[in-house]
């Protein structure tokens, strides 16, 4: 048996497809919970250590090496919990430890949706991974649900080259969607949908109320 997942209940998880507004919203939690005292460590997936960080350009490389020897869908999995698992032990454990807010852009959810749904990996295996080498989840998760042309819309044009990832084809970004979507089906009281396909102030409104009601049990 592997050890259960610890549910953390100052551990915030922001989730959803390329330009669904994660990065945008992440300000919007981040003054929401200064502005009542806390502390708050944003951090990003995969990523969020110097090492996992390194992780993170070999999984979004498109440069000359990945043209010649594409990664294996496995092997995007593991270098995924690879960062993962760095990222928890170096940064997401101890900040829980010493009382803060952490705040990630992105968490295991992702590997469901990306590598699960969007690659075709087994959501078993994956599951197994995240007992053994995570050990930890989100206690509220925001579902920054979107459809993935205005996703596109967003993004593109703001990089001069699409990322590997990015340069999937839009029926990859369909699973992944139908991915995440099926995440918050199953875990109802984790997961918060929102309608990311509204204005930067509604979305920030509808993320800073998420907040109150996780944090304070009410709207305030
Ligand atoms: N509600 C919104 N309406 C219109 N544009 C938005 C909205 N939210 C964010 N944007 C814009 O869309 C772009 C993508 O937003 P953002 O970077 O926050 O998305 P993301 O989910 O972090 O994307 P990625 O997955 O690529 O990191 C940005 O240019 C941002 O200013
Ligand atoms: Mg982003």
């Amino acid at each position: 048996m592997s050890p259960a997942l610890l549910q953390h209940p100052r551990f915030i998880s922001l989730e959803g497809g390329e330009g669904a507004g994660k990065t945008t919203a992440i300000n919007a939690i981040r003054n929401w919970l200064g502005g009542h005292g806390h502390e708050v460590v944003l951090t990003r997936e995969p990523g969020g250590t110097p090492l996992a960080e390194r992780i993170r350009g070999l999984l979004l490389d498109k440069g000359e090496a990945t043209a010649a020897e594409p990664l294996a869908a496995e092997t995007e999995l593991l270098l995924v919990f690879a960062a993962r698992a760095q990222h928890v032990r170096e940064v997401i454990r101890p900040a829980l430890q010493r009382g803060a807010f952490v705040v990630s852009d992105r968490f295991t959810d992702s590997s469901y949706a990306y590598q699960g749904e969007g690659r075709g990996l087994d959501p078993a295996w994956i599951a197994d991974l995240e007992r053994r080498t995570v050990g930890i989840a989100p206690g509220m998760t925001l579902l920054l649900d979107l459809d993935v042309r205005t996703g596109r819309a967003r993004t593109s044009g703001r990089d001069l080259w699409p990322d590997r990832i990015e340069s999937e084809h839009d029926d990859f970004f369909e699973r992944v969607r139908a991915g995440f979507r099926q995440r918050a089906a199953a875990y109802p009281q984790r997961f918060r949908v929102i309608d990311a396909g509204q204005t930067p102030l509604e979305v920030a409104r509808d993320v800073a109320a998420a907040v109150a009601t996780f944090v304070q049990g009410d709207a305030a």
